[in-house]
Formats: C-alpha cells, structure tokens, sequence
C-alpha cells in the first residue's frame, strides 16, 4: 500500500537557518504517527508541508500518492478539502455557537442541505461526548470542551488524515490523557491517518503507533512506542526521562 505521506530528503529554512535538513519520513496509510520533539525543532514546520502551508526548498513531499511540492493554491484546496489540520490553539470563532462553528466548513465546502448539515453536526458531536451543547458560544465551554469541538470540527468534512498540533499544550494532566484518550478513539473509529505533532512524551505513548522524534531537522527514530522505550540512542533516551 502506497503510504499516506512521505517526506522524502525535505530541506526548509528561514532567514538562512535550516529547520529540515533533509526530513525524510514515510506516513503509513491508517496509523497514527506522533512527531515528537523538542520545542523549536521544526515540528510544526514539517506538519505544515502535509497540506502545503510551507513548501520545501528542496526535497519532495508526497500525499496521498501525489506529490504536492509543486501545487498551486488551487490545485492545494483538494489536498486541504482531506486532510483535517487542528492548528496549535484550536480556535472556535467566538462569535459563533457551537453549531455554527461546526457547520461552517460544511456550508464552505459542500453543498448539503441543512437538514443533512444538522444530522452530520449532531453525530460528530456525539462522537466527542457534546451532545446537548450545540447552541452553546465557545467562551461557556471549559478548555477541554473547546478542544472536543475543534476535534469534531476538524472531521466534519470526514478526511482522510487528521493533523494535530500540539494538542494538549495547555491542558492540566487529566485533561491531557482524555484528550489523548478520545484522538485514539476517533483515530479508531474513523479509521484514518492520524498525524500527531507533541512535545509531551505521555501523551505520544497513549496515542501512537510509531513515533518519528525528529533531531536537528532529521528523523532520529522511528518505532513504536515500546521500541523508542528500549532504543539505545542517548539523546532519544535523554528526552524520553526529561
Ligand atoms: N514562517 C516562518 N518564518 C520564519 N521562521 C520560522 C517560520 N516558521 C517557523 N520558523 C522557525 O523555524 C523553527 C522551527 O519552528 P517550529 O516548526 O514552529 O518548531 P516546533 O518544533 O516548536 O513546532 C523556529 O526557529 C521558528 O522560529
Ligand atoms: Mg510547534
């Protein structure tokens, strides 16, 4: 089977600073890969080349069996339209319910008619334990609520793939493990890649199966999790026990 993702020798910089250098990673189609990794170590910048926000220097980063480096924005919107992107923070406009904020990609991207939007709102809702909660503005919601909906918005349009960014960043601990709880749940249930990027080491256990740490701009390891426990790197070992 053709892999979900694979970066293959990715270069990016900034300012003449290399983040990747030369990121090569194969996403399997189905699983759920965690990126884990220091802060500042390009985590986000690799993520952001699944769907095309950044594009490489050199190098080739191939979705779903295309190889997107040299897409326009245009031809970008089929490769955004399945793969859903939970950005760091997860913003729900504030200004909507939660039903609207729920409804909004699906007024933007298809053409259903409301009372299909209204069914496929209330199931995904559902799926993420809300229920009840749909004419409720954002700032009623506790942070680990807002998290649920920014997860059922992001599969609203049932992609492929689901790309996290740091997903717990902020949550107290017993949040953290519900949050990571539920992505395994969904991940699951809706039998998609799930792209993971963390710093929290806990979290990346109870989701993944492999994780990929990324090191210097290069992939430093990759296996599952009781393979990363027991390898012998040092620097690995290092930030596993920080
Ligand atoms: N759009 C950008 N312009 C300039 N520098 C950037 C940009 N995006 C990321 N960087 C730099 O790339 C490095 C890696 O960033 P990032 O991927 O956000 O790290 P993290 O692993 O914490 O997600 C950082 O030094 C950051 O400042
Ligand atoms: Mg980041």
């Amino acid at each position: 089977m053709p892999p979900f993702t694979f970066f293959d020798e990715v270069h990016k910089g900034f300012d003449g600073v290399e983040v990747l250098r030369g990121l090569t990673l194969v996403i399997r189609k189905g699983e759920a890969l965690v990126i884990l990794g220091g802060s500042g170590t390009g985590k986000t910048v690799a993520l952001k080349h699944i769907v095309g926000l950044i594009k490489p220097d050199s190098g080739q980063v191939y979705v779903d069996g295309q190889d997107i480096t040299g897409l326009d924005e245009n031809e970008l919107l089929a490769i955004r339209r399945k793969v859903g992107f939970l950005f760091q923070g997860g913003a729900l406009f504030d200004s909507m319910s939660v039903y609207e904020n729920m409804a909004y990609p699906l007024r933007e991207h298809t053409s259903l008619k409301e009372d299909e939007i209204e069914a496929r709102v209330m199931e995904k809702l559902k799926m993420v334990g809300l229920e009840g909660t749909q004419s409720m503005m954002p700032d009623k919601l506790s942070g680990g609520m807002r998290k649920r909906v920014a997860l059922a918005r992001a599969v609203v349009l049932e992609p492929k793939a689901l790309l996290y960014d740091e997903p717990t960043t902020g949550l107290d601990p017993i949040t953290t493990r519900w949050v990571s709880t539920l992505m395994r749940n969904i991940h699951e249930k809706l039998n998609i890649t799930s792209v993971i990027v963390t710093h929290n080491i806990q979290s990346a256990m109870a989701v993944a199966d492999r994780i990929a740490f990324l090191y210097r701009g290069r992939i430093k390891f990759v296996g599952t999790p009781e393979e990363i426990q027991s390898c012998g790197d040092h620097i690995v070992q290092e930030f596993l026990r920080s």
